[in-house]
């Protein structure tokens, strides 16, 4: 029967169909994907090149620990630029630490004026919206070194107790605390960054010096309300003198 029909195909000299597929039958098939099977030695093998492998790394790594891979000295290239000043970024600006150190010594005066510098209403002035924070710093000198006898009026306020004076902190702890209560709690005149110098302090006790007992408000009344301290004005970022003086 199957002859029959390839002597047809052979007739009509065209290549039997037939034929055609007992030579592709003859052929190993081609293993399809997914097909087929993983020998065992196989597995084993690539069990062990894993167990071995990773117990290698393991133990010849030490973790992987920065220190190791990276020489001690090793400076890291500076990360690149998105605009802007680097080196202000970078450094803390030198106002940053007068000021923190400011704050360190208003902690003696936080039982009266209070951390907020509003004081306490009929004992304590405030600081904030004093004519005496925001105006000039001879004054504010005068007061820190000598303390103030009451009364005293402040921001239309009379109070009536004792200012305690200061002169026992060094020139420049009174230099920080009154940098801060100004910068922090006063509203400056236009083109004044509130900033009182070691310098300044120094100043103040060759001017006020010889005043003895704490002031009262008459005497504070007499030093001009916008007359500062002589010294120069300091660069904020690095604290060094500004050369127009
Ligand atoms: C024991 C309470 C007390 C302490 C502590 C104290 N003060 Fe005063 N301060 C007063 C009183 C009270 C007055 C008002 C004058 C008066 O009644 O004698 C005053 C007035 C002032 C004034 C002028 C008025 C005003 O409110 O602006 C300044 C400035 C000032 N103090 C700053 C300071 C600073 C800075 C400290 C800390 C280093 C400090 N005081 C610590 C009680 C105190």
């Amino acid at each position: 029967m199957a002859d029959e029909i390839k002597n047809i195909d052979y007739e009509q000299g065209l290549p039997g169909a037939i034929d055609l597929h007992d030579s592709v039958k003859r052929e190993n098939p081609l293993s399809q994907g997914g097909e087929g099977t993983v020998g065992l030695t196989v597995m084993v093998i690539g069990a062990l090149i894993l167990i071995l492998g990773g117990g290698h790394l393991f133990s010849s790594s030490n973790g992987f620990k920065s220190s190791i891979y990276i020489s001690e000295n090793y400076q890291p290239e500076p990360r690149p630029s998105l605009g802007g000043d680097e080196s202000a970024a970078e450094q803390v600006a030198w106002i940053e630490d007068w000021m923190s150190d400011g704050k360190k010594v208003y902690n003696n005066c936080i039982a009266c004026h209070q951390a907020s510098g509003l004081g306490i209403p009929g004992q304590f002035p405030p600081l904030v919206g004093s004519e005496w924070v925001d105006q000039g710093t001879s004054r504010l000198g005068a007061i820190m070194l000598h303390g103030i006898n009451g009364p005293f009026k402040v921001a239309g306020q009379t109070y009536n107790q004792l200012m305690p004076a200061w002169n026992n902190l060094s020139d420049e702890k009174i230099a920080q605390v009154v940098t801060y209560i100004r910068r922090e709690f006063g509203s400056l005149q236009e083109g004044d960054d509130g900033v009182v110098t070691t310098e300044m302090i120094k100043a103040a006790r060759e001017q006020f010096g010889s005043h003895s007992g704490p002031y009262t408000e008459a005497e504070l009344l007499a030093i001009p309300a916008d007359e500062d301290l002589p010294g120069s004005r300091v660069d904020l970022e690095t604290g060094e003198p500004l050369s127009e003086g």
